[in-house]
């Protein structure tokens, strides 16, 4: 067997549907039936719109309560349970519809964060704190820092982090520097942060809430107690306005779901991308370097494949 076949059988293998579907049953699939409503942005009343400009203007980031998804929030946290449980990454939990279906009804807010125009950035995560495979959520930091900001300190692009279960301080919550007490904060100096213990402020939230923050607030997640009665399952994606020069390539229209190929090769983008943080087995790190999305680079092997999955 020639290295290529050998890579092009690992990669349809995570392509399958029936591997996903047969973790989550409960989750969609490249749905369309499903998928068609995503594009049913969820409603927002102006004050609440107007409320989230003034927090993210003062403090870098804002905070909704659990809103209404359209999905059934404790069936993803189940799914992202059973993809780990399975032996696979947390971000695996891509493969499925549903989290690119929440991102995309949030249309609304995002063109009132971000503008029309907004794109979707190809960098995501998931997480789930559990207290075994992952203790708790990542170091403090910022996520792009202050090249991200306007002059008058409106974000270029901004994280939105998805709670699929209660997040508390027991769970690994998130914890923010607001802006307004961070004196490096939007400044060159950035990367020099002092954590003034007093000024952070933790952040539960319910399952189905929603944490979005400027690429420039300093932040982090907690570490979980143990033992764990609830793990802390998460997700997040980053946006970036349409007028700016992309900070990642290829920018993905938000709106249109990718196809299972192209799940399975942003996911592995995003596996590379942290391989310092969560090193990789042998295999999948070279799947990942063969096949990751890599704006105009598409490897002979998925070539093929891609010709021949082709709808008529
Ligand atoms: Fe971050």
């Amino acid at each position: 067997m020639s290295n290529e076949q050998s890579l092009a059988e690992r990669f349809n293998a995570l392509a399958d549907p029936a591997l996903w579907g047969g973790l989550a049953p409960q989750l969609h699939i490249d749905d369309p039936a499903f998928t068609a409503a995503a594009k049913q942005p969820m409603n927002f009343d102006a004050a609440a719109l107007n409320g989230i400009n003034a927090d993210l203007a003062r403090e870098g980031y804002f905070q909704l309560p659990a809103l209404d998804w359209g999905v059934d929030v404790a069936g993803v946290a189940a799914g992202v349970s059973a993809v780990v449980t399975a032996g696979y990454m947390p971000v695996f939990a891509f493969m499925y519809d549903e989290p690119w279906f929440m991102y995309a009804r949030l249309h609304k807010l995002m063109t009132t964060v971000l503008d029309a125009g907004y794109r979707m950035m190809p960098a995501f995560w998931a997480w789930h704190v559990d207290g075994k495979r992952e203790g708790a959520g990542w170091t403090p930091h910022r996520d792009l820092g202050y090249r991200t900001l306007l002059p008058d300190r409106r974000p270029k692009a901004m994280t939105f982090w998805l709670p699929l279960s209660e997040a508390t301080p027991q769970n690994g919550c998130m914890y923010i520097m607001p802006a307004d007490l961070d004196p490096t904060y939007g400044t060159p100096s950035d990367n020099q942060f002092k954590i003034d213990l007093q000024s952070m402020r933790a952040l539960p939230s319910p399952a189905g809430g929603l944490l979005a923050w400027t690429q420039a607030v300093l932040h982090w997640g907690g570490r979980a107690r143990k033992p764990v009665t609830t793990p802390r399952i998460s997700i997040s994606v980053e946006f970036q306005r349409g007028d700016q020069a992309p900070i990642y390539e290829p920018l993905l229209d938000p709106l249109q779901l990718p196809d299972m190929t192209s799940r399975l090769r942003l996911i592995l983008r995003q596996v590379l991308q942290y391989k310092h943080m969560y090193p990789l087995s042998p295999d999948m790190e070279s799947l990942a370097e063969a096949a990751a999305f890599r704006p105009g680079l598409t490897p002979a092997f998925l070539q093929d494949m891609m010709q021949r999955n082709k709808p008529a």
